[in-house]
């Protein structure tokens, strides 16, 4: 009859189910008959004990699963405790730890499956805590490094831009200074006058550019025009037109009106020079150096002429390369009332002319168009 029964079922279709739950049925089968058949095992047991040491080998299996488990941290030091094993090996650097603690996590999860979850959370933290003070102990000298070789190039470079900068901005200085100077030898003294009202920069701009072409010079005429005023008299009074730094008037006992169209020291009297604030015939000495800049200048002779005594002297000097033709400037000057006493025409750079005031000055002067050639500096 069983037999009948399990010929039976050995033709039926299995099913999966069908096969699950006949593999279930033969096991309790199989333990229903092993009980019945031995209630004592070989060793005389009963069930109870030979559950207890299923217990135990279940226990015994356990753990050396995990210890195979941990077989590739083994390899890079089994019996170290977990955090030198981090530590050292194969995660010897903070990189290697970083890429490594992800590596190892992740081999971790897929060796030991059995691992707690609480232990292998334990794990990861010490791996960060390990990966932070690594980080700390390996940038401290490597920053430090960094910053000994950082702070020299920092200077340096700050240097590099601050040359670079102060060359760009004498660049453009000696431009501005370039520009100012056209403008002062061509155009008339008026706007001369409102550029530097307007932009009263430009006229420092023009006089350290100024005093840094004089320096550049083998000799400034001023030089002799100061010497020649230390000949005469004290007593003789000076007008110098177009005075610049007033070299003159803190050369000399005389006094000495100084005229131009910004201060550049406290005794500058502020003005045009083609209208200065002198009465007619008070000065003795009138002096023009290299200031013969305005296209008007035919009106700055004339008024020199007007607050200059009769027989009062003339001092001019100017760029030599001015002038076209000195002798068409000498009848100029001569029409303007001005006779010519002596010239130093030998000298590359410069013009000395002196002149003696011989007769006013005509209504006119408007009409001897007296022009000298602008002075223009070569960009360097
Ligand atoms: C080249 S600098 C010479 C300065 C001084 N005479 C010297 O030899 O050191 C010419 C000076 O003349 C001044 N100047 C030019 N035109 C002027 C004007 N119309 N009235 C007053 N000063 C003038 C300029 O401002 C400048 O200071």
């Amino acid at each position: 009859m069983k037999n009948k029964k399990r010929s039976k079922n050995k033709f039926r279709q299995s099913k999966p189910e069908d096969d699950a739950d006949g593999a279930r049925t033969a096991d309790k089968r199989e333990a229903a008959e092993d009980v019945k058949k031995d209630p004592h095992n070989g060793n005389g047991e009963n069930i109870s004990q030979m559950a207890n040491r299923k217990q135990k080998k279940e226990k015994v299996k356990r753990k050396n699963t995990e210890r195979e488990a941990d077989g590739c941290s083994a390899a890079r030091g089994e019996n170290q405790p977990e955090a030198e094993r981090l530590k050292s090996g194969s995660e010897g650097s903070a990189e290697g730890l970083k890429h490594g603690a992800g590596v190892q996590v992740a081999s971790t999860n897929r060796q030991k499956p059995e691992l707690s979850k609480e232990r292998s959370l334990k794990r990861q933290k010490l791996q960060k805590i390990l990966l932070r003070q690594e980080r700390v102990g390996a940038e401290g000298p490597v920053e430090r490094m960094q910053m000994e070789v950082a702070v020299p190039e920092a200077a340096a470079e700050q240097s590099r831009s601050d040359s670079l900068r102060s060359r760009m901005e004498q660049r453009l200085e000696a431009a501005r200074f370039r520009y100012i100077n056209e403008r002062l030898y061509s155009t008339a003294s008026g706007e001369a006058r409102r550029m530097f009202q307007q932009d009263p920069e430009a006229f420092w701009v023009y006089h350290r550019g100024y005093t840094a072409q004089v320096q550049r010079w083998p000799a400034n005429p001023l030089d002799a025009i100061i010497a020649y005023i230390h000949k005469r008299s004290p007593s003789l009074v000076v007008a110098d037109f177009g005075c610049g730094d007033c070299k003159i008037a803190r050369s000399v006992k005389n006094k000495v009106h100084s005229f131009d169209l910004a201060a550049a020291c406290d005794l500058v009297t502020v003005c045009d020079m083609a209208k200065v604030p002198l009465g007619d015939d008070s000065v003795d000495i009138a002096v023009f150096c290299l200031s013969l800049m305005g296209t008007n200048l035919v009106e700055f002779l004339a008024e020199a002429n007007r607050v200059l005594k009769m027989r009062g002297v003339l001092k001019v000097a100017e760029v030599a390369s001015r002038f076209d033709n000195m002798q068409n400037f000498i009848s100029a000057l001569a029409g303007l009332g001005f006779k010519m006493t002596s010239k130093d025409t030998e000298n590359s750079h410069f013009f000395s002319f002196e002149f003696v005031k011989t007769g006013n000055v005509p209504q006119n002067v408007k009409k001897f168009g007296l022009q000298l050639r602008p002075c223009l500096y070569k960009k360097r």
